[in-house]
């Protein structure tokens, strides 16, 4: 198949060529008849598959198999905006120990046909079908982040510091790493947002690994293959340890992370900011993180206010014990709040671990 001009070549010994140029033509407008290619995946593992109550989150999907999502055409016109828009690559682009090159925050306004994929009412109605409840990206912030890695990624030119997140002081004294922690690209952890979904933009012929390792309820460890080129995996990070084991071979392995919340306002929303801070404009994500929590507590309140109107009009008895226990849920909802929108030095010395 012909490359579409200013696409990135793949396929080995094939080197992405830097960003060069920040004019990007106009591409196709996402149109899910032609870009997505859902097919199931071969199997879905639920909380309880893996030893957890159902209400270990916030529905009780934990991952999938991979996925087909998007069609080729689709991913060509992924990585033509990605790889010739020099702004996505000097302005958004973050360092960090886990990932050397990782692109977060542009999607809004630098890259509209990925951005438009991940709001398509389609492809939301896959993700929810899968996830088991209705879901929406988490904020516009999150959409589309990007890891790049593998041999053949360019030398990049230094990013200014507050884009490198990396430790003030080096640490003397390393844990001997296990053999596990030694194949895991990040240890593990539970992710920021209730769901993830990981779309990989990369050829895989030739690579091994980049599996997502799981931990049960038990203890025991199970491994979710990677997905391949088009493919994606979805997770239900924020309630399951898992691990991404590292990937060899291949030339390069560019994929894509989009994150879900419940569209819902009436389901918890548990979105713990630690492990993007590092890696983000901080006042962009405050900004998305306080609007739609915000909204939330809005659309929180407008009911319970209709409710109250209601009563009133009908002169239904007030309840005193529901109410309290709705106004202690918002108490806590918003002291969590408090507690990730941080102080920059704040969440510095935690992540320096001093
Ligand atoms: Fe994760």
């Amino acid at each position: 198949m012909a490359l579409s001009s200013g696409l990135t070549p793949q396929g080995p010994g094939a080197v992405p060529t830097k960003p060069s140029k920040n004019d990007v033509s106009p591409g196709p407008i996402f149109t899910p008849s032609k870009h997505l290619a859902y097919s199931q995946p071969s199997k879905v593992w639920s909380l309880r598959d893996l030893g957890y109550p159902d209400n270990q989150g916030i529905s009780p999907f934990g991952v999938s198999e991979p996925f087909r999502l998007f069609s080729d055409e689709a991913i060509d016109e992924m990585r033509r905006e990605l790889f010739t828009n020099r702004k996505i690559w000097t302005d958004h682009r973050f360092s960090s120990k886990y990932a050397e090159c990782q692109l977060r925050g542009y999607a809004r306004d630098h890259a509209p046909f990925i951005y438009n994929a991940w709001k398509s009412p389609e492809t939301l109605r896959i993700i929810s079908n899968l996830t088991g409840m209705d879901v929406v990206p988490v904020f516009d912030y999150d959409i589309a982040h990007i890891n790049v890695s593998g041999p053949s990624v360019p030398a990049l030119s230094p990013l200014p510091a507050d884009r490198v997140d990396k430790p003030a002081k080096e640490t003397k004294t390393e844990k001997p790493r296990t053999e596990d922690e030694n194949d895991a690209i990040v240890s593990w952890h539970n992710d920021s947002y209730a769901f993830v979904c990981v779309t990989m933009l990369s050829d895989c012929t030739g690579m091994v690994g980049g599996e997502t390792a799981l931990r049960t309820a038990d203890g025991n460890v199970i491994k979710v293959r990677g997905p391949e080129r088009g493919y994606a995996v979805v997770l239900q990070g924020r309630y399951i340890d898992h691990q991404a084991l590292r990937a060899l071979g291949g030339t390069e392995r560019v994929s894509m992370v989009t994150a879900f919340r419940a569209s819902s306002s009436e389901v918890r929303d548990d979105t713990n900011l630690k492990l993007v801070r590092p890696i983000s404009n901080i006042d962009e994500l405050y900004n998305e993180y306080a609007q739609y929590r915000f909204r939330i507590l809005e659309d929180r309140f407008r009911g319970r206010r209709e409710r109250a109107d209601q009563s009133i009009s009908i002169k239904a008895p007030f309840d005193v014990k529901e109410t309290r226990a709705f106004i202690r849920e918002q108490i806590e909802f918003l002291e969590q709040m408090e507690e990730q929108v941080m102080e920059e030095d704040d969440w510095k010395k935690i992540y320096n671990g001093s």
